[in-house]
């Protein structure tokens, strides 16, 4: 185990929360709420700082569940109008310089995405303040961490949500443009429900030939698992990121 109680020696293996979370979750609810979709306007800022807060506050920050969440995600649930919804996988980036041309949303896009992107978060049990110095690490201290569950179950819902068309934005320069193992592998495919139609884009970087493409085997296996919920599928390949934004 290599946390201790004495503080400082309490060391995990990926960054300490963001300092002032709670200030920036704050201004961010504000913000968001107030400015960029004033017809959210009704949803509490100051509850929805305390419910995130008190999810993993005092809490030991490898023993996340998905439940810890249900209250904070059901007070602003990550839904967008029909046929809006874009996912994303390694093209972060891309994806939201995309969504930004168009009248298009990723999870970032939504209330709580917008409030957490970036950021980093966890406590230690037997204190009321956050872990600044460190959090856990995926790989190297475990999977049920705070920010991992955060995404996964935020990302369930917003996948869960979709309805008509929704668009998925992956790295055409990478050898397996579609990664089983990522969140929109694991979490946000395998929930579409049936109906729904999915459009991938295979964007590769400018200048260079792609790596991947909609007759690869990544994505005969991003295929497969739609084929099994009976969700519809088209593929775009072989475009440049300048030709994808420019045709956007
Ligand atoms: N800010 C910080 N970290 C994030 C964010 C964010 N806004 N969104 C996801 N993460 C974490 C997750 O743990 C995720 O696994 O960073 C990782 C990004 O990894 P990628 O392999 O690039 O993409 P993927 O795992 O497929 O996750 C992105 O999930 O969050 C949803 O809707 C989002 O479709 C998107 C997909």
């Amino acid at each position: 185990d290599c946390c201790t109680p004495i503080k400082k020696l309490c060391w995990w293996h990926g960054a300490g929360s963001t300092a002032d979370f709670q200030k920036i979750i704050q201004e961010r609810c504000d913000t968001y709420t107030q400015t960029i979709r004033p017809g959210s306007r009704s949803r509490n800022c100051q509850a929805i700082r305390q419910a995130f807060m008190s999810t993993f506050i005092s809490k030991d920050p490898c023993k996340a569940t998905k439940e810890d969440y249900n209250s904070l995600i059901n007070l602003a649930p990550p839904t967008v109008p029909c046929g809006q919804q874009v996912f994303w996988s390694k093209t972060k980036e891309l994806a939201h310089e995309y969504v930004k041309r168009q009248r298009l949303m990723t999870l970032e896009d939504t209330l709580l995405g917008y409030l957490a992107d970036g950021l980093s978060w966890c406590g230690e049990p037997g204190s009321s303040d956050l872990n600044i110095w460190s959090c856990p690490d995926w790989r190297k201290d475990c999977r049920t961490n705070y920010l991992s569950v955060f995404w996964e179950v935020l990302s369930e819902r917003f996948a869960e949500s979709a309805c008509s068309t929704v668009r998925v934005v992956l790295n055409g320069s990478l050898e397996n443009a579609f990664d089983s193992m990522s969140i929109f592998g694991r979490v946000e495919a395998p929930n579409l429900r049936p109906q729904v139609e999915l459009e991938a884009w295979l964007v590769h970087d400018t200048g260079k030939p792609p790596s991947d493409s909609c007759s690869g085997s990544s994505i005969r296996k991003l295929k497969s698992i739609l084929d099994g919920r009976n969700v519809k599928f088209r593929c775009m390949d072989n475009l440049s990121r300048d030709q994808f934004l420019q045709r956007s």
